[in-house]
């Protein structure tokens, strides 16, 4: 079929496999042309489709020639139908592994179930014995708790107070004012119960008492702090309540990983365009003030740059792990650039419809997210005739 973008608001309805494929080719020649630490020998990604978890999977596998298993959860094809991006991103990842002779297998469904950890440890036991990197990069707007049965939503909002600020729709460019109210008391612990700690956690007790996780496991899950203009709807909001947790759990996870030498850490990592962060009310139009900045700096980072980082200058250095005072690394620290932050304060002011497309880099949003969901991708004849029914090697 030949497929084309069908934009409805902050998601892209269709996606191209051509495209996905050739971002993932991208990321892996990226990670090749690097110099890269080995270390990493057996890996767990959970949410290793898109995004993070994605590049994450990639620099283990053709940084440090790790066996991967990867956990996601996307739709897959129908004759005329797309499947997700995640999905064309798995098969193409799962397709130069095996290439390249290196072990790749994924699960394909609800991560924060009993049954999908179960599943994990099973492929782990049967194949790889024991992983000792555990990379946990879920992003998701509700989770249902095994042990529970409840089926948690989160939202995004102030806490305290209302919150008025500028935001920008990236589609049309328009700059407009947007209020949000306070979130209540049962908001704020639904986007708990989503984006804090508690599955992480549920996971490592599952992978401890299974005994998959090697001597001297480490598990990785990711945060974000941002600026004081996202502050009040990010840091200081819900999503901000559910990292405080999230944060809170990996100095838990250390402790409980002692006996075995493991260690849990929080990677605070840079503002980019994924899906998650496109709906989040005034971060596009920060995202879009930052990446001008950025790139006129030559610093600016896609998740690919930011995660071989992480692994090559962090955490793989075979010394001490760096971190800041509250025990998280830091590759954040070119967003947080005091000088970055200062231009970002004098531009937020002046940005309005009509200036903002001098100001800004609505047109590398823009891309970002089209490339996304594999549109706008260089070298892709979108023209051509192309195969949706694409399968995923390795789907246990
Ligand atoms: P993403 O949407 O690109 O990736 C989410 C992954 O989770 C996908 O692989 C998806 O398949 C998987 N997933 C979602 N629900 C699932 C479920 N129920 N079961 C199994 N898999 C599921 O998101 P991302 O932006 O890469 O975010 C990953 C982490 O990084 C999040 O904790 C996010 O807060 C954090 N982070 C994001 C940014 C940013 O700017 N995007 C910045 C710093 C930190
Ligand atoms: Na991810």
């Amino acid at each position: 079929m030949i497929i084309e973008p069908r934009i409805r608001g902050f998601i892209c309805l269709t996606t191209h496999p051509k495209g996905c494929e050739q971002n993932v080719i991208n990321q892996i020649n990226y990670v090749k042309s690097k110099n890269n630490p080995s270390g990493t020998k057996k890996a767990l990604i959970i949410g290793a489709s898109t995004g993070f978890g994605l590049s994450s999977r990639i620099t283990s596998a053709f940084g440090s020639g790790a066996a991967t298993v990867g956990v996601y959860f996307e739709k897959p094809p129908a004759p005329g139908k797309p499947a997700s991006a995640g999905w064309y991103n798995t098969a193409a990842f799962e397709t130069q592994a095996h290439e390249a002779g290196l072990y790749a297998k994924s699960i394909n469904g609800d991560a924060f179930s009993d049954e999908i950890k179960q599943k994990t440890i099973d492929l782990i036991k049967a194949d790889l014995g024991q992983v000792d990197l555990v990379i946990y990069s879920l992003a998701s707007p509700r989770r249902t708790n095994p042990k529970t049965g409840i089926t948690h939503t989160s939202v995004l909002k102030p806490i305290g107070e209302s919150f008025t600020n500028k935001t920008v729709d990236f589609h049309t460019g328009v700059v407009s004012e947007i209020s949000i109210n306070q979130a209540t008391d049962e908001e704020i612990a639904n986007t708990v119960a989503v984006m804090g700690g508690e599955d992480w956690q549920f996971w490592i007790n599952d992978l401890k008492a299974a005994g998959v996780l090697a001597d001297g496991a480490l598990t990785i899950a990711y945060s974000y702090i941002g600026p004081s203009v996202t502050e009040k709807v990010y840091r200081k909001g819900t999503i901000g309540r559910a990292k405080d947790h999230l944060e809170a759990t990996a100095k838990q996870i250390s402790e409980q990983l002692k006996d075995i030498n493991g260690k849990a850490l929080v990677s605070v990592n840079k503002a980019l365009v994924t899906q998650a962060s496109s709906a989040i009310p005034v971060i596009p139009l920060y995202i879009s003030l930052l990446y001008k900045i950025m790139k006129a700096e030559g610093t600016q980072e896609g998740c690919i740059e930011q995660i071989q980082r992480l692994f090559e200058q962090r955490l793989l250095t075979g010394g001490t792990i760096p971190t800041d005072a509250e025990g998280r690394v830091r590759v954040d620290d070119w967003e947080m650039n005091p000088e970055v932050q200062a231009q970002i304060a004098k531009l937020w002011p002046q940005a309005t419809t009509e200036t903002l497309p001098d100001l800004g880099d609505l047109k590398g949003y823009r891309t970002d997210f089209l490339n996304l969901f594999g549109f706008d991708v260089p070298g892709i004849n979108y023209q051509e005739d192309v195969n949706e029914m694409v399968e995923i090697p390795g789907l246990v």
